[in-house]
C-alpha cells in the first residue's frame, strides 16, 4: 500500500531514502532547509557522487511520485509518515550535535493536523529518542497524537542505492504495534523479498547502528594490529585474513588490512560511543574502542614515515615529490571526510613534500578541502616526476595502471601500496620496489621455480 512520506533532511542519508521510498511505490516529498539543494534535487542534480542515484532521483521527480521543497508546513500537510534524515556532526567532546534534529521537531511538530508518526534515522547517541518525548508532548497541538520510532539506517557509500533498496536487515524501534504495522507497511516490498526485520524498542534501534559500525572498525583495527605483527614478523597479513575468514563465526569481510578506516561514519561513531558511555559513567565498557582508534591512527603515521623514509630530508624538511593516488575515504565515493588518503597527503605537504594527488571522482572535494595540495588529471600525470608513489584509495582503476608508463613518468622507483590491492607482481616486473603494509610481496615465479619473496614491507 502506497504511503505518504517525508523525508526531512535531504544530505546523503536523505536524498538516498527519499528516492528509494519513490522507488518502492510511495508518494514522497523531501525537505531541507537549502534553497539551493532544494532547486538542484528537484532537477535530478546531486551535490555528491552516488552511483545510481541521480537516475533514481530524476525517474521519481517526473511523474511526481517524488518531489522536494523547503517548506515543512508543507510536509506536514502532505505526508502521514515523516523520516528524520538531518545530521548529527560531532562536537569537539566527542558527543553528537543535535541541533538540526531539535530544530526539525521545533519546526514541523506544531504543524502535524493529524496524528503521525515520526521515524528518526539519523545517528544519535542512545537516548536520544526517549529525551524527545517531552519536547515533542510539549509542542504537538491538543487532539493530535505523534508517536516517534527509530529505524536506523546501514547503507554504505557507493553502494547507497543497493543497500536502501535490499536492507541486509531492518531495524524498527518501536513503542506501540501499530507503528510496527506502519514502518512494516513502508517495507513491505524488502520484507516480502526477504529483508530481516528485528523489532525492538527505541533505545536498542539507537545503540544497533552505533555498536555495527564500532563492531566494523574494531575488525578493521584487529587485522591492521594483526599486520603490525606481520611486518616484525615475516608473516603475511593477506593470508592470515584468509585464513580468519574462512571460519564463518569470523568471516573474511573488514578483514582488509592496510591504511585503516576513514569517512563521515565509522570514525565518528566510535568516538561518538566512547563519548556516550562516558557520559553514562561506563566509559570502561568501551574503553577496548580507545585502542581500536589508536591503531587507526598508527597505519596512517607508518605510512608517513615510510614516505618521508624515502624522501630526502634537510632540517627536518623534507624535499622530493609525491604522487598520492586517491583522496576519497574509499572507492566509489567522492567524500573526503577524515579521508585517509587526504591525511597523509596533508602531512606530507606540511613536511616540505611536494604532492599531487590524482582521484578519478574526489578532485573537486578534496581541492576545496586541501586547497594546498596539487591535483593531476590522471595517474600518469600526477606520477611524473615522483620519488615515491603512494597507493591510498583502492579505485579500480588503479589495478589496471601499466606500472611500465608510471615508471617512465616517475623519477622514483619506490610504491607504497597503502591499501594492499595492487598486484605486486607487475609493479616488481616493471622495476618498481613495491612495499605494502603487512603483505609479502611475491615475485612472479618463472616457469619451473617456486615463487620467491622479497619482502617489501612497509
Ligand atoms: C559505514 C558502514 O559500513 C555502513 O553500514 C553505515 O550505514 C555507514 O557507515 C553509516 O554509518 O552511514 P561507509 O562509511 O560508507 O559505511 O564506509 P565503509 O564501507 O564501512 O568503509 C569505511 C572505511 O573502512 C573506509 O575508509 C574503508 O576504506 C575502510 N575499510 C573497509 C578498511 O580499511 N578495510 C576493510 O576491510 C573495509
Amino acid at each position: 500500500m502506497s504511503v505518504r512520506i517525508s523525508v526531512i533532511g535531504t544530505g546523503y542519508l536523505g536524498a538516498t531514502h527519499a528516492a528509494g521510498m519513490a522507488e518502492l511505490g510511495h508518494d514522497v516529498i523531501g525537505v531541507d532547509t537549502d534553497e539551493a539543494k532544494v532547486r538542484a534535487l528537484a532537477s535530478g542534480q546531486l551535490p555528491f557522487f552516488e552511483p545510481g542515484l541521480p537516475e533514481l532521483i530524476a525517474k521519481h521527480v517526473a511523474p511526481g511520485k517524488l518531489r522536494f521543497t523547503t517548506s515543512l508546513a508543507e510536509a506536514a500537510d502532505f505526508a502521514d509518515i515523516h523520516f528524520v534524515c538531518v545530521g548529527t556532526p560531532q562536537g569537539e567532546s566527542g558527543a553528537a550535535d543535535l541541533s538540526h534534529l531539535h530544530a526539525v521537531i521545533d519546526g514541523l511538530v506544531p504543524a502535524l493536523g493529524r496524528n503521525t508518526l515520526v521515524v528518526g534515522k539519523s545517528t544519535v547517541p542512545v537516548g536520544t529518542a526517549q529525551s524527545l518525548l517531552p519536547r515533542i508532548a510539549a509542542l504537538a497541538p491538543s487532539g493530535v497524537d505523534v508517536e516517534v520510532a527509530w529505524n536506523p539506517e546501514f547503507l554504505r557509500e557507493g553502494h547507497a542505492v543497493h543497500d536502501t533498496l535490499h536492507p541486509n536487515r531492518l531495524v524498527l524501534g518501536v513503542s506501540s504495534p501499530g507503528a510496527e504495522w506502519a514502518l512494516r507497511n513502508v517495507y513491505a516490498t524488502p520484507i516480502a523479498e526477504g529483508s530481516p526485520v528485528v523489532v525492538s524498542n527505541l533505545p536498542t534501534a539507537e545503540l544497533v547502528k552505533v555498536s555495527a559500525n564500532a563492531f566494523l572498525a574494531t575488525k578493521i583495527s584487529f587485522i591492521n594490529a594483526m599486520a603490525e605483527l606481520c611486518e616484525l614478523t615475516g608473516a603475511d597479513v593477506a593470508s592470515l585474513a584468509d585464513a580468519l575468514g574462512h571460519d564463518d563465526r569470523i568471516g573474511r569481510k573488514f578483514l582488509g588490512a592496510g591504511l585503516g578506516y576513514g569517512g563521515g561514519c565509522l570514525p565518528k561513531d566510535v568516538r561518538a560511543l566512547i563519548a556516550r558511555a562516558e557520559e553514562l559513567g561506563s566509559g570502561r565498557s568501551v574503553e577496548f574502542l580507545h585502542g581500536v582508534d589508536a591503531i587507526n591512527a598508527r597505519r596512517r603515521d607508518r605510512v608517513v614515515e615510510e614516505a618521508l623514509s624515502v624522501l630526502r630530508t634537510v632540517n627536518g624538511r623534507a624535499f622530493g615529490r609525491v604522487a598520492v593516488l586517491g583522496a576519497s575515504f574509499k572507492p566509489l565515493s567522492d567524500d573526503v571526510r577524515d579521508s585517509p588518503a587526504l591525511d597523509v597527503a596533508r602531512r606530507l605537504s606540511r613536511a616540505g613534500a611536494w604532492v599531487t594527488v590524482y582521484d578519478p571522482q574526489a578532485a573537486v572535494p578534496a581541492r576545496s578541502a586541501a586547497p594546498e595540495l596539487r591535483y593531476a588529471a590522471n595517474a600518469v600525470a600526477a606520477c611524473r616526476k615522483a620519488d615515491v608513489v603512494l597507493h591510498l584509495t583502492e579505485w579500480a582503476e588503479f589495478r589496471d595502471l601499466d606500472p611500465r608508463r608510471l615508471r617512465d613518468a616517475a623519477r622514483g622507483r619506490v610504491l607504497i601500496d597503502g591499501r594492499n590491492s595492487l598486484d605486486p607482481s607487475s609493479w616488481l616486473a616493471a622495476g618498481w620496489d613495491v612495499r605494502t603494509l603487512g603483505t609479502l610481496v611475491t615475485q612472479e615465479p618463472k616457469a619451473g621455480t617456486q615463487p620467491s619473496l622479497v619482502g617489501g614491507r612497509v
